[in-house]
């Protein structure tokens, strides 16, 4: 099994843990550090919508804590089903995409485009003119 084969197959278990009884849209990613470990994260929903969490920030929320400072992005597989349990297309939202860059821009991300194929891009190329924090 590739790399980001793996990545998927744990994206997909993810998906299955998530909290999502508002939306009904269950998300998992599933990400590869550069150090060579997994973390996966769900997304996790609130009766107050705005507080909920995506499934990609979860992920890398999981790495930092597990690596510290020092955790480096090398690729996330991210996948989506609904209450059916048909998998749906999905892309990271604008949040998680900041998200992802801050970790590696050249980092692979791959997620599932409307025709089911999975589409595999750099973190990068998700963001283009991104914010970055200011020079002083
Ligand atoms: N969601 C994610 O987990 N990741 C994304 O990149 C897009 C959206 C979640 C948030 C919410 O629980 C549900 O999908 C519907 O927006």
């Amino acid at each position: 099994m590739s790399d980001l084969d793996t990545l998927r197959t744990r994206a997909l278990q993810a998906a299955q843990q998530a909290y999502a009884p508002y939306s009904r849209l269950r998300v998992g990613a599933a990400l590869r550090s550069t150090a060579g470990q997994v973390y996966t994260g769900c997304n996790v929903e609130n009766a107050s919508y705005t507080l909920g969490n995506c499934a990609e920030r979860a992920a890398i929320a999981a790495a930092v804590q597990a690596e510290g400072a020092g955790f480096r992005l090398a690729a996330i597989a991210v996948t989506a089903f609904d209450s059916a349990g048909d998998v749906l297309p999905i892309s990271p939202c604008g949040g998680c995409r900041q998200a992802l860059v801050e970790f590696g821009e050249d980092a692979t991300v791959s997620f599932r485009q409307p025709d089911a194929q999975w589409l595999e891009v750099t973190a990068g190329a998700l963001l283009p003119h991104r914010f970055s924090f200011p020079e002083r």
